[in-house]
């Protein structure tokens, strides 16, 4: 299956559906305050309920240091959850996350249930982004959805590390309205685009700052960090709030702004108060005028004017950041302008998360701004112009896939050699995406193990024998194959159905029997020409595919993988084309979807083998449904680096 950036392009009848949530969500006294999260998240998981899927959420909430703490359980959300999707959404208590009672949780569901899982950062290794929990949170899926933008800026596992373990990713419907909004106002902006950017610290707003200064036509300084810019144009500021590091750093954006014609705007007058209390005696101040003893609190009624005749002439405005300590309500006056002059315009209106998105929340303009960020510190990154771990993971990922030689009766045991130290470092960086299996003669095996030992090169055999041991004079046994290293065995490849007389029969009892010895078989099928020119390609397939399975396990067919070698491009120059080949590993898939379900289906390796070279493989390895090849002549040589270097979407 293709990696795919939006979920409308994927069916997810019958698969396990990971999705990670953002419901980290304000709860007192075990009562959720304040559930926009929870409501922003029920269009993915709607969908996905729609279509038939396993639904299983996950999700962070608050921050319990990696150990399980009570009152920081998502169990009050699985409630709520579910009385808002009208739906059970069963809640997998377990304080291992993904512990048994998880696992036995997901393994009794039904398409289209939902569970949720525990809160992820019950676990340790969550916000450290360590493979071996990210491995277990992907066991329990064959899809992994980021619906999670809050927490998008962060590289964890159950954003992260997670899509790594997992076939194919995708964005949720929440995901994908953020990088629209936010992505849209930011690089392809309706103008005059206007910033306005408030907070207390101009330091964790440089990037912001410099950024948006290449982008918008005004940028509106206002909130705690004005009070550096005024001290940096030779204001005095009393007692309020300043980054004396960032003084040129001030004068250094007021400048770019003007090298690019960018109009600034900073506060022209200031509420002023003796003391950082509701009590205290407040008064108006022209900005940079403030004396000794006073601090600024919050933007002047003249700025306040001025920010909003800026923001009427406005056709896209992102804000971040409120003007004063809108907390205290006598300093609240610079945020509420701020934000009903947004309500008024016809502007496209922006608000990044955290503070100014409460802010327009609480006054009740929430409805009037065309976009609320559910992220804080990730609106604040996109709006950098910083890549988002947790997007770039979900979204551009590279699909997996297996680049498997066949030697045949070719190379001797030193040759072997020679070859895997020359590919060795062709291939070394591909251990990530790829899987580069040789399959070499029984003779080759122990020395080949050898000499991939360290490298991404796993060591497979050509055949095997289904018998355990005895007369069987030239046979080889699945203990002979597991003792000498070999992690693969080819079977039922057609050169030995022709010439070996192979039956359907023998080659499942030889899959059985491989399986039983932990070997991973790469199963072959494949039509003769005849039989194309007849139209019976999919009926002769389907019936290989059925008898070689007979027996298998789900779980063994899932880790399975199947070569669909059309017998007339095997080794004669003439590669099927990409449409043929994916028409057939299209139905071998479905297949399996038949005899298993949709999950196996999506997780079984499919192969297309057949005079592969490095001229066509990246046509064929391109296919929705084709998860790599089975190379023979192609894989004698180096260039097989050429072939194991295709990167798939
Ligand atoms: P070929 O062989 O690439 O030389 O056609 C493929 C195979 O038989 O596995």
């Amino acid at each position: 299956m293709l990696n795919k950036v939006s979920i409308d392009d994927i069916n997810f009848k019958g698969l396990r559906t990971l999705v990670r949530c953002d419901f980290n969500v304000p709860l007192q006294d075990g009562k959720i305050t304040d559930e926009n999260r929870l409501v922003a998240s029920l269009p993915t998981i709607r969908k996905l309920i729609g279509d038939g899927a396993k639904v299983i959420l996950c999700s962070h909430l608050g921050k319990p240091k990696g150990e399980p703490k009570p009152e920081l359980s998502l169990a009050p959300v699985a409630v709520r959850l579910s009385e808002l999707l009208g739906q059970e959404v069963k809640f997998a208590a377990d304080p291992e996350v993904v512990g048994p009672n998880a696992k036995a949780a997901v393994a009794a569901m039904k398409d289209g249930d939902v569970i949720l899982l525990e809160n992820t950062r019950y676990r340790k290794e969550e916000t450290k982004n360590e493979d071996n929990f990210s491995k277990e949170l992907a066991s329990l899926a064959d899809i992994f959805v980021n619906d999670a933008f809050g927490t998008a800026h962060r590289a964890h596992c159950s954003n992260v590390g997670v899509a790594k373990y997992v076939k194919t990713t995708a964005v949720g419907y929440l995901m994908q309205k953020e990088i629209t909004f936010l992505g849209n106002a930011v690089n392809n902006p309706k103008r005059p685009f206007i910033a306005i950017l408030g907070g207390s610290k101009v330091s964790s707003k440089i990037s912001v700052i410099n950024n948006l200064l290449d982008k918008v036509d005004t940028l509106i300084i206002g909130g705690g960090m004005a009070y550096t810019f005024m001290k940096a144009q030779g204001g005095t500021i009393g007692n309020s709030l300043c980054e004396d590091d960032y003084l040129d750093y001030a004068n250094d954006m007021i400048k770019k702004a003007a090298d690019k014609g960018v109009k600034m705007l900073l506060p022209v007058d200031t509420v002023i108060a003796d003391d950082f209390s509701e009590n205290a005696n407040t008064k108006v101040v022209k900005a940079g005028q403030i004396p000794d003893g006073w601090q600024g609190l919050d933007i002047g009624p003249e700025t306040c004017s001025l920010f909003a005749d800026a923001v009427k002439n406005a056709k896209t405005v992102v804000w971040n950041g409120p003007m004063g300590v809108f907390e205290m309500k006598k300093f609240a006056k610079g945020t509420e302008e701020v934000a009903r002059a947004l309500a008024d315009t016809d502007a496209v209106t922006i608000i990044g998360g955290g503070d100014s998105a409460a802010a327009v929340n609480q006054l009740g303009y929430g409805d009037k701004m065309t976009h609320i960020s559910t992220g804080g510190g990730a609106s604040l990154e996109f709006l950098e112009g910083k890549e988002l771990p947790g997007i770039a993971a979900a979204t551009d990922k590279k699909r997996h896939i297996m680049a498997a030689g066949n030697w045949k009766m070719n190379m001797t045991p030193s040759q072997a050699v020679e070859l895997i130290n020359t590919l060795k470092p062709l291939v070394a960086d591909k251990s990530d995406t790829t899987d580069v299996v040789l399959c070499v003669p029984a003779i080759d095996i122990l020395p080949a193990v050898e000499a991939a030992k360290g490298s991404c090169i796993h060591i497979g055999a050509e055949n095997m024998y289904f018998e355990e041991k005895g007369a069987y004079t030239g046979e080889i046994s699945p203990d002979m194959l597991t003792d000498a290293g070999a992690e693969y065995v080819i079977i039922g490849h057609s050169e030995r159905r022709q010439y070996f007389a192979e039956t359907d029969e023998t080659v499942n009892k030889k899959v059985l029997k491989a399986f039983e010895h932990g070997l991973k078989p790469i199963i072959c099928c494949g039509e003769t020409l005849t039989q194309r020119e007849q139209g019976i390609t999919i009926d002769w397939i389907r019936q290989q595919v059925k008898i070689a399975f007979l027996g298998v396990t789900a779980e063994q067919a899932a880790s399975a993988t199947i070569a669909y070698e059309p017998i007339w491009a095997i080794g004669t120059g003439k590669v099927a084309t990409a449409e043929q080949a994916e028409e057939v590993c299209g139905a071998i898939r479905n297949v399996i979807a038949e005899i298993y379900d949709a999950s196996v289906a999506a997780n079984i390796t499919i192969l297309y083998g057949g005079s592969v070279s490095a001229s066509s493989a990246p046509g064929l390895f391109a296919m929705e449904d084709i998860d790599g090849g089975l190379v023979g002549g192609a894989s004698l040589k180096p260039d097989f680096a050429k072939i194991v270097k295709f990167d798939k979407q």
